[in-house]
């Protein structure tokens, strides 16, 4: 299996992606999970992770708290799209995991250096501070990584939390610059992607089927993130962005995609946080990142469903 490390802010569409990872054991090996600041504050996200942990009994998951702030920039949160908790939609005891004492950047720094080079994949689904402050840190990690695989930015979709930017890139620029900027091998799951896999109510249906806690929780967890993004998309259902980078993995011929370069807009108040990319090659400037682009949704909804019904 693919090795990995989940660095999140769940964030509804975190959890699925924590589960559909959980959920394939064949495919993938959870090392550990670290949160950081986005969707909600840090307190929450450290919460929510080992909420997720346990709903799918995996107390045993080593999970670390990382940073509270993005590096240069307030932190900016989305209550609005995920409720105060971040996790609002499913009724969920406290979590009685404890959290690991490290850092969550000590961890992916002490994991990539105690690993064999090329066996750990970094996978992002929030603003990518931890992974940045890790390269500033300690750049000999940037070598050892196998890929970063991260759900942020968009191509021609233009933004989700201003006209121009994603949230995830909007929250902390500074850090995707780092990241897109540090030799290691990057996968770029951008809106492009992720407007292609809506929640229809088909798939809901098939999720609620299940019958089981987890079908529970993840139709409670769907009907409220849903709530938001069809009235605002207009869609037959919301986006589901961040399993996407966990079924990159498990499935890549699921998606389309090319290398290109990616630019990352740091100083620019109207278009902070855009990702420039280059999907045409007009520019000479080295291809950074391999950038996704079709996602085959029924093939997704299939994996999403399947790891449901497995935990
Ligand atoms: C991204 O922002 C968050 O709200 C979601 O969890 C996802 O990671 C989508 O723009
Ligand atoms: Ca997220």
């Amino acid at each position: 299996p693919r090795s990995i490390i989940i660095d999140t802010d769940p964030g509804q569409d975190d959890a699925l992606a924590i589960l559909l990872a959980l959920g394939n054991p064949e495919a993938i090996e959870v090392i550990g999970i670290t949160a950081v600041a986005g969707n909600v504050p840090l307190a929450l996200t450290s919460r929510n992770v080992r909420v997720i942990c346990e709903l799918a009994d995996r107390a045993d998951i080593t999970v670390c708290a990382g940073a509270d702030q993005p590096l240069l920039r307030p932190l900016v949160t989305a209550e609005h799209v995920h409720g105060k908790t971040g996790l609002d939609g499913a009724d969920l005891p406290e979590p009685a995991m404890p959290l690991d004492p490290r850092h969550g950047v000590d961890f992916i720094i002490e994991t990539l250096m105690t690993r064999s080079p090329g066996t750990v994949t970094l996978c992002a689904l929030g603003p990518l501070t931890n992974l940045a402050m890790a390269l500033i840190r300690e750049p000999r990690i940037a070598p050892r990584i196998q890929e970063i695989v991260l759900m942020g930015g968009g191509c021609f979709e233009g933004g989700n939390i201003t006209p121009a930017a994603e949230f995830n890139i909007f929250v902390d620029p500074h850090a995707a610059k780092v990241v897109f900027g540090s030799g290691a091998p990057v996968t770029m799951v951008p809106l492009d992607t992720t407007h292609k896999a809506l929640t229809t109510p088909a798939r809901v249906a098939a999720i609620k089927a299940i019958g089981s806690k987890v079908s529970r929780a993840t139709v409670g967890w769907l009907d409220f993130f849903e709530r938001f993004d069809v009235q605002k998309y207009g869609s037959e259902g919301g986006p589901l962005h961040d399993p996407c980078v966990i079924a990159w993995l498990i499935k890549p011929e699921l998606f389309s995609g090319r290398p290109c370069n990616v630019e990352i807009e740091t100083t620019s108040e109207l278009t902070m946080g855009m990702t420039v990319v280059d999907w045409w090659g007009v520019t000479q400037r080295p291809k950074n990142a391999h950038v996704l682009g079709h996602v085959q949704a029924d093939g997704f909804f299939g994996l999403i469903s399947q790891a449901i019904a497995r935990l």
